[in-house]
Parts: C-alpha cells; structure tokens; sequence
C-alpha cells in the first residue's frame, strides 16, 4: 500500500493544537513528528496554512439502503460523507426491510463492503418482539441497538412498556434512543388541525412536536436507563428543558450521554419561513433559546457528542403540504464545515468540536483505534483550509436527493483531502472512489 507524508500541518487533536508532521502507511498513522521531512514516502503533501482532523465518526446517519434507495444509498451517501470529512459512520435501521435482526444485518455489511467509500457500522432496530436478536446480538460488531421510543420515518416504534424494560435490562450493548412521546405528538397535531383545517402551517411543528413531549419521553429513558444501570446514549436533542437530564463531565465515567446534531445546533425556529419543510425533522427544530443552550451545552459537557443524523428525502416528497412532507435533512456533506463554521463565528473551538465529533464517539462507542491522530491508529484524517469560503448551493451537493438545507450559507471552511485507512478518497473537489479503502467498524467491548 502507499504511504503518505504530511508535512507543517496544523494537528487539532487531544485538546491541542502544534504544527507537525503525519506520515501514513500502510493504513496507519506510523508516526507524528515535528521533523519527519526526512522520511521517504511515496507522496508528500505540504500542509502549511492547512489544519488536520482526526476524521468525524458520525454516530447517526439514514443511508436508506435497503428499500428507499430512490432517496440515497450507501454508495452516494458515503461519497458525500467523505467529502464532508466524515471518515466513519453508524447507520439506522429505519429502512425496508427494517434491520430487526442478524440477517438483515449481514446483509447490510456486505452491501456496505461492496460500495461504501467510508468506515461503516449498523444498529440493531429494537421492536416490541425482537428482545432475543437483541440478547444475542454481538458487541463487536454492532454499534448499538436504536431504539424509537417516538414514531418518525418509518414503522419502528417500541411503545410496549414491558418490552422496553427487557431492552434496558438486557441490551449487551449501547442503547441508542430516539425520545418523542408519540401520543402527545399525536393530541397536540389534533389540536392543530381542528384550528387549521387540512393546511398546517410549517411553523406549526415544534409546537406539535413540542419540548413536553421530548421532555417526557427522555425523562422516561433516562428513569429506565438508572433503573436498570442501562448504557443509554440519547439521540437529537433538542429542548433546553431535556438537558437537566444529563450531567456534565469526563465521558468516560457516564453511563447515561447525549447527542446533538448539526441542525439543531445551525436553525432555529426563525428559519421555517424561509426553509420551510426542508428543515422539517424529527425531533423538530425549536427556539433560538434552546439551540442556544444546545450549544452551551457542547461547551459545558452536558451534550457529549455531535453528529448529523443525516436523513435524505426528495425535494418533490419535501414539496408536499406540511403534514404529508417527510421529516428529515440531507447534512453528512457539510456537517462538518457548519461546525467549522461555528469556529469561525467563535461559537465553538476547534479542540471542542475535534473532540466531539471524533474523539468522543469513538470513545463512547469503544471503537477500536480510531477517533484519535495517534501512532498505530488508522490513517482515518481530514486536511482542512479554514482560509478560504465554499458557497453552498443545491447544485453542487452530491446526495441522491440533490439538495442540502444549507442552501444559500458561505461557510468559511472547506474539506482540502479526506484519507480513510489510509487511502485518499477526496481530494478537495473529487471523490475517489475506493471501496477497498473502507472497513466495518470494530468495538473493544
Ligand atoms: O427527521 C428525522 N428523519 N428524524 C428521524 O428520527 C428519522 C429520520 C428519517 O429517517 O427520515
């Protein structure tokens, strides 16, 4: 395999950043230096001027694949992933058929080894009856298994108390959960229509699903996950409400985590006149007063991971009137430059964002030797110019679905080269790809 030197980069990695050198091979990082010019190499990069990232570990992306690949696949979806510096990714079981047990599991692998151009791992869908997929299921190899505790896209949902009690009990691994108390969601959107007839006004969704309903649904993961000393990971957070939940403090001694995702940490509730459904999700996108304490909540360690939550749909299904749109935004592509972007705004720093989107999921997650710009790690890395200015525009995005909700934004960062295991599959304005490159995700568990 080749090697690559990397020559004056400036390292963001482990809380600090120091100008050094990186030569890769052999799909590792074999050593990080302040003098290697010395060493051969097959290629040589000068990165003077540019800044190198551990790549981002994307702990929640829809890639649709099986059965709503007319929205996205692995293939493209994955292309996009690395040209926005995502290096690995973990993908839900929302799809059709969904992914409820080892069989279609293994069948997602061996899609992923023929055509993702990224690293790749896959959640175990929980429902009311597969408890014992769930029990056998086998660490090292599963990422989590998800849980809707709220109906969103698609029909997994567990809502029998007695079968989320086995979950929490009796999940080997991390239970990952999407909380939104659906028969509130459901009373509130009966309300709305009574006012509003069959015509919903967009605005209307965060008041449909509203900070109670996260609240409630959370506090009640929460509540089992104490009860039954349950590794719960909550997904999208969204309310500044749901955060008195978590606690701040060094993730390696939690149990209990939080995630929050790219959009809900970039719009608020003052952009659904302009966006209008593009930026419906689930959970759906509140005040400017709770992105804000989303945000502060990066700062303080409350939330411990940032990821995108990735989820693809047509702008002709996105196009329909408010309660027959989709729920869900195109963002691998430009998650990371948004956040690069909330560098450059000083929202966030580049050591919090490396650390919460590279280093702590593969932390949280135990992955096996990524996450981090070490010796002996996989060359899993990300050159970025924080120099220069990309417009976004639907155009030029490269997801199945031809569009992005960024739509419009000058981000103030661009992704310059993206290795994975080693191997260049971006090179600032082409994906190359290389499915050889990738691998499945490994967990030291
Ligand atoms: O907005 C969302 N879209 N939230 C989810 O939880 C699912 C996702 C999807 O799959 O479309």
């Amino acid at each position: 395999m080749n090697s690559t030197l990397i020559l004056n980069a400036c390292m963001v990695n482990e809380g600090e950043q120091r100008t050094c050198d990186v030569l890769i091979k052999d799909g590792q990082i074999e050593a990080i230096g302040s003098n290697l010019q010395h060493k051969t190499a097959d290629r040589v990069i000068d990165a003077s001027g540019l800044h190198l990232l551990p790549g981002m570990i994307d702990d929640q992306v829809h890639f649709r694949e099986p059965g709503l690949t007319h929205k996205g696949d692995i293939a493209s979806e994955s292309a996009a992933a690395v040209a926005g510096g995502i290096t690995s990714y973990m993908e839900m079981p929302n799809v059709d058929p969904p992914t409820l047990d080892m069989d279609a599991l293994e069948k997602k692998f061996a899609r992923a080894a023929q055509s993702s151009v990224a690293n790749y791992a896959f959640y175990l869908g929980a429902s009311n009856h597969n408890i014992d997929q769930i029990r056998a299921v086998d660490p090292t190899r599963v990422c989590g298994v998800k849980v809707f505790m709220g109906a969103s896209t698609g029909n997994l949902l567990v809502d029998d108390p007695k079968a989320l009690d086995l979950i929490f009990r009796d999940s080997p691994i991390l239970i990952a959960t999407h909380c939104e108390d659906s028969r509130m969601i459901a009373a509130n959107e009966e309300r709305m229509s009574s006012h509003f007839g069959g015509d919903i006004p967009v605005e209307m969704h965060p008041l449909i699903r509203d900070e109670e309903a996260c609240y409630a649904s959370s506090s009640l993961a929460v509540a089992l996950a104490q009860k039954y000393d349950s590794n719960l990971h909550v997904l999208h957070l969204t309310t500044a409400k749901e955060l008195a939940l978590f606690s701040a403090g060094d993730l390696a001694h939690k149990r209990i985590t939080a995630e929050a995702c790219v959009h809900h940490l970039w719009f608020s509730e003052r952009d659904y006149p302009e966006k209008g459904n593009r930026i419906k999700c689930n959970p759906a996108v509140k005040s400017l007063r709770d992105r804000d304490a989303l945000r502060e909540a990066v700062r303080n360690d409350v939330i411990d991971v940032i990821a995108t939550d990735h989820a693809p749909h047509l702008l002709s299904e996105k196009n329909q009137p408010y309660r027959q749109a989709p729920a869900g935004l195109p963002l691998v592509e430009h998650a990371l430059p948004m956040l690069l972007e909330l560098y450059q705004q000083g929202v966030f720093t580049l050591e919090q964002i490396v650390q919460k989107a590279c280093h702590n999921p593969a932390i949280r997650y135990q992955v096996d030797q990524r996450g981090f710009i070490r010796e002996g790690y996989a060359a899993d890395l990300v050159l970025v110019d924080l120099n220069t200015e990309q417009q976004v525009e639907d155009e030029s995005v490269r997801y199945k679905c031809g569009w992005t909700p960024f739509a419009g934004e000058r981000f103030r960062a661009r992704i310059f080269h993206t290795f994975v295991n080693g191997v260049e599959v971006f090179d600032g304005s082409q994906v190359i790809t290389n499915t050889d490159a990738a691998g499945a995700l490994r967990f030291n568990r």
